[in-house]
């Protein structure tokens, strides 16, 4: 019993670290860029801005919620606060789902904090100095093409979070929180790479990119794309903000915190963007590149501005840190469950979760060369883990988080918990119970039809 009974988080500062943390990662930069530039741009953008709202704010909240209340690893939460309810058990799967989901995206994760790493290290040879387009991506293809880098740089980034991981909760994630809150600096970066962008000429084509939207683009495909960009920017639908929930103290505003660390995650995002369209259209580079998209660009800014080197080596150290305090919270709750599970100790368990999830790691990579065929749906092992996750399980699994509080557990209680009265909780009510749940299905069932 003893161990279920949590510490908590030595202070609502270290709360927010921690989520925040979280939350930004190669998410905001690597991925949220991409996605954008692969679906057309701003209709994704507009429509990926309203899902964060409509969604991921009442399931982040739903999410936090529910751990406190638990007090216990997602899945645990989940069963026991549905049976005192009355409900059926059942509802543990939604905890299983996002274990699930934790697992397969941290093994694709590492594999671009692996890149992250390289760029690392090119930085500091000076690799990109002076490049060309041609040049820039010349760099990213040896490394794409070679299994053994590669290999090297996913295992050194694994190594690194199971590392951490091992340590436990006090001494390894608020630790590492604490030491990695220069990763906050990524904002203060891109800011600079705005900078950059604007004397490229091509700033306004960029913005215009990202905000003047041509709904002619908008699929139900795109909807679903930028729904899932939504789930997976603010780490919901693994039950990791659940797991961080069940840490939080009473006297933490989960709205208020939740408005917080959304605007610093989507802050984030926008200004990547900002950052890496007007280098795409000033070198005549396509929007639609795909995942390498900001490493292809990136480094002709830094190859190209004055301090560019140092500057090139701060940001994709940081990079790499924030993917770190990504990484180490996705491999958290495969953890927990493996330690739950099984007589292993926390660190045995880390290292065979770790390895496990390193293992399919191999598989995402090999992707990039030797093994860049369809295996299901058209997709090779990268995409398919990527698009199964952010599109389905995720929003799936948030889904069950959502529903659960706006429909299992008691209005009131939920009520007196966000601090809401009146207009708020009709507001929070009407959007928790159907607004949010219902426009997720329409998604699903549109992008399904076509
Ligand atoms: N939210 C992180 C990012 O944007 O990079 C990635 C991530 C972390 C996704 C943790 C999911 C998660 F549970
Ligand atoms: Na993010």
């Amino acid at each position: 019993m003893s161990k279920l009974v949590h510490a908590q988080w030595s202070s609502k500062m270290t709360f927010v670290l921690a989520a925040a943390g979280s939350a930004v990662g190669l998410g905001n930069i690597w991925r949220f860029s991409y996605m954008v530039g692969d679906n057309g741009g701003a209709a994704f953008v507009l429509v990926y801005l309203a899902c964060v709202a409509v969604v991921g704010l009442p399931v982040l909240v739903a999410e936090w919620l529910i751990g406190r209340r638990g007090q216990k690893n997602p899945i645990n939460a989940m069963s026991e606060l549905a049976h005192k309810r009355g409900q059926t058990k059942a509802w543990a799967l939604v905890g299983v789902s996002g274990v699930l989901a934790a697992f397969l995206i941290l093994s694709f994760y590492s594999v671009i904090g692996g890149w992250s790493l390289s760029y690392t290290l090119n930085s500091v040879t000076g690799a990109f100095t002076g490049q060309d387009a041609d040049g820039v991506g010349a760099i990213f293809s040896g490394l794409l093409s070679s299994p053994g880098l590669l290999l090297m740089w996913h295992t050194a980034f694994m190594a690194l979070v199971i590392w951490i991981v091992a340590q436990g909760v006090t001494k390894g994630l608020e630790g590492a929180v604490r030491t990695m809150m220069p990763a906050l600096v990524v904002l203060m970066l891109m800011l600079v790479l705005v900078g950059y962008g604007m004397t490229t000429g091509h700033f306004g084509e960029a913005l215009a990119f990202m905000f003047r939207p041509d709904w002619s683009a908008l699929t139900g495909g795109v909807v679903l794309a930028a729904m899932g960009q939504a789930f997976f920017t603010l780490s919901l639908g693994m039950g990791i903000m659940m797991a961080y929930g069940s840490y939080l103290g009473e006297d933490v505003k989960l709205l208020g915190t939740a408005r917080t660390v959304i605007i610093l995650d989507t802050g984030i995002a926008l200004l990547a963007g900002l950052a890496i369209f007007p280098i795409v259209f000033a070198n005549g580079l396509s929007a639609g590149e795909g995942p390498g998209l900001i490493f292809v660009t990136l480094p002709l800014a830094f190859g190209n501005m004055t301090g560019g080197m140092i500057l090139g080596l701060m940001f994709f150290l940081l990079l790499t840190f924030a993917a770190l305090t990504s990484a180490i919270s996705l491999l958290e709750p495969v953890v927990e469950f493996v330690e739950e599970r099984t007589p292993l100790t926390r660190v045995v368990a880390t290292v065979a979760g770790g390895v496990a999830v390193w293992a399919l790691g191999i598989a995402a990579l090999m992707s990039f060369n030797v093994w860049d065929v369809p295996i299901l749906f058209g997709l090779n092992v990268f995409d398919l883990l990527d698009t199964f996750t952010s599109k389905f399980l995720l929003p799936l699994t948030g889904l069950g988080a959502i529903v659960f509080v706006a429909w299992v557990l008691d209005r009131k209680s939920v009520a007196s918990e966000l601090n809401l009265a009146g207009g708020t909780e009709q507001l929070w009510s009407v959007v928790a119970r159907y607004i949010a749940p219902l426009g997720m299905l329409v998604v699903f069932i549109n992008s399904l039809l076509g």
